[in-house]
């Protein structure tokens, strides 16, 4: 089963595995699709993060971008920089990070993974929702690139044609020579050409020092649940797995999801564990970050401080952190082949369509993930700007991400996949969609369906998905010192194993678009 935002490649994906491919197989194949199918975020000018794991094994590919190595600490420090220009863009990681997943499990030969990405970037009919954000981004004044106007710049309407030769011709070269070809060969000089034309930091040297790397995933354990969790430069697996310790102090289902005492034990939670975010993770290469934090003991120290009548202020946790005053896009898909080796990958352009600028002549769309560092050395603001040391700039570094990818097993055996988009509402949305299943026993789609909420220590507020925000709930909540806020998290394509049944559940997520796609 293959559940994924795009119904092509998740078609895509399921055609692997019935040809006998496994996870990773279908893996690799749906990412590529999606660099073609769903250009807002599925890229191979992006990086991510792809879990592994079955029953009783689990490993981690870090594909994240890296900072250039003319990237310095305060170059986005007097706010000069463009979120969309070419120095916002990190050096790719997708390309690389594929091939070590391939290296490692693939079964299927490299270039016939790749062959349903190189035919649809030849021309794919655009559904109702792709047409919409092609529109929409079209409409952004903020959306200047000639290239990327070139190719994406018309009305769409549903079953017309999106053609990307130049997309299809790299993809086709990858597909041939390997993911060398693209790191150090003709896409490596068009991407050095672009930047150098544009006042981009990123060049050749760059590309072929760049290296996907492999790492152990976080193991953690909730109520009889065995969690496998993203490891830094993800800040989500820390961040999760140091608030189900939290929570699991609590009886968490003695009240309905949505009762206000469950809405603010949550945001409790989620605020301490975005405090510690903020504090200590980053670059795992350049920073140390301490073991305690995902430790059972530190849990139970927390959870004291929890009073379950009362919002905690965040400016009381800040500690040494000194507060001042002054304000996208990702894809998740979840894998389960007929072994039950699970694949939980989330990838991301960062902003929707990243930086809006295609590298002409290779036809892909550049990520602006350098704007996940830290702006402002030693500013961390009300607002929610993060300064600390641990996710300053440096060459080489890769920049701080939430990007959750999760897998929760039982008794040995996988039993459920999940992730989202969402920037820092990532981590909370896998954790409500861990909550909904593990403490209040929801199917998956009402797991992924059910209103969430997300608490990032500052802004110091929840904001809640609209149909939880009852007149009642939000009374009690600002009675109890929260302020409230609505917003929608992100698309939490989940499954689930039965493991009375060994029956795959699939929820694409209702907010956006998607299918869940099996044999
Ligand atoms: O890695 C991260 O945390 C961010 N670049 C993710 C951005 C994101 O999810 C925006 N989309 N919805």
């Amino acid at each position: 089963m293959v559940v994924c935002v795009c119904p092509i490649a998740a078609d895509v994906g399921v055609g692997v595995l019935k040809s006998g491919g496994n996870a990773v197989d279908a893996a690799i194949a749906v990412a590529f699709a999606e660099a073609v199918t769903w250009p807002e975020a599925g890229n191979i000018g992006g990086g991510g993060f792809m879990l592994v794991a079955n029953g009783t094994e689990a490993t981690f590919f870090d594909y994240r971008e890296a900072a250039p190595a003319l990237a310095t600490k305060t170059m986005f420090a007097d706010g000069k920089i463009d979120f969309r220009s070419h120095q916002s863009a990190g050096v790719p990681g997708t390309v690389r990070g594929m091939e070590l997943a391939h290296k490692r499990f693939g079964t299927k030969p490299w270039k016939d993974l790749l062959a349903p990405a190189v035919k649809l970037a030849a021309g794919f009919p655009v559904d109702t929702p792709l047409a919409k954000r092609i529109n929409d981004v079209l409409k952004d004044p903020k959306t200047t690139n000639a290239e990327f106007r070139r190719i994406f710049g018309r009305e769409w309407e549903a079953g017309d044609t999106l053609k990307q030769p130049e997309l299809a011709k790299t993809l086709a070269g990858i597909a041939e020579h390997g993911a060398d070809w693209f790191y150090t060969g003709p896409p490596a000089e068009q991407l050095e050409a672009e930047m150098k034309a544009e006042g981009g930091l990123i060049r050749k040297s760059d590309l072929a020092k760049y290296a996907a790397k492999e790492r152990k995933p976080l193991l953690g354990t909730y109520r009889g649940y065995e969690i496998v969790a993203a490891p830094p430069p993800s800040s989500g697996g820390t961040a999760i797995l140091e608030s189900l310790n939290i929570l699991e102090q609590f009886n968490v289902s003695k009240h309905p999801r949505h009762s206000p005492e469950t809405v603010h034990l949550l945001a409790e939670v989620q605020r301490r564990a975005f405090r510690d975010r903020a504090e200590f993770l980053g670059d795992p290469d350049f920073t140390t970050i301490p073991e305690h934090l995902t430790s059972k003991e530190y849990a139970k120290k927390l959870a004291m401080t929890i009073d379950m009548g009362r919002a905690t202020k965040s400016e009381s946790l800040a500690g040494t952190i000194p507060i001042t005053e002054m304000g996208g896009n990702t894809t998740h898909f979840s894998i389960v082949d007929k072994n039950g080796l699970c694949v939980s990958n989330t990838y991301t352009l960062e902003m929707n369509f990243g930086s809006r600028i295609v590298v002409r002549g290779a036809g892909f769309i550049l990520n602006n993930e350098m704007t996940d560092f830290n702006p402002i050395p030693g500013t961390t603001t009300r607002a929610g700007k993060i300064g600390t040391d641990a996710n300053l700039v440096a060459p080489g570094k890769r920049m701080l991400s939430s990007m959750t990818p999760t897998i929760v097993r039982k008794g040995g055996k996988p039993y459920l996949v999940t992730g989202s988009p969402g920037g820092r509402t990532i981590i909370n949305t896998v954790l409500c969609v861990l909550v909904n299943t593990l403490d209040y026993d929801m199917t998956p789609t009402a797991a992924v369906d059910a209103p969430r909420q997300h608490h990032q220590w500052f802004p110091d507020r929840i904001s809640i998905e609209k149909s939880s925000t009852s007149a009642d709930l939000v009374v009690k909540l600002k009675a109890m010192g929260h302020t409230v806020t609505e917003s929608r998290q992100g698309d939490a394509h989940t499954i689930r194993i039965d493991p009375m049944t060994g029956l795959f559940q699939g929820a694409a997520d209702k907010r956006l678009n998607g299918k869940a796609s099996g044999y």
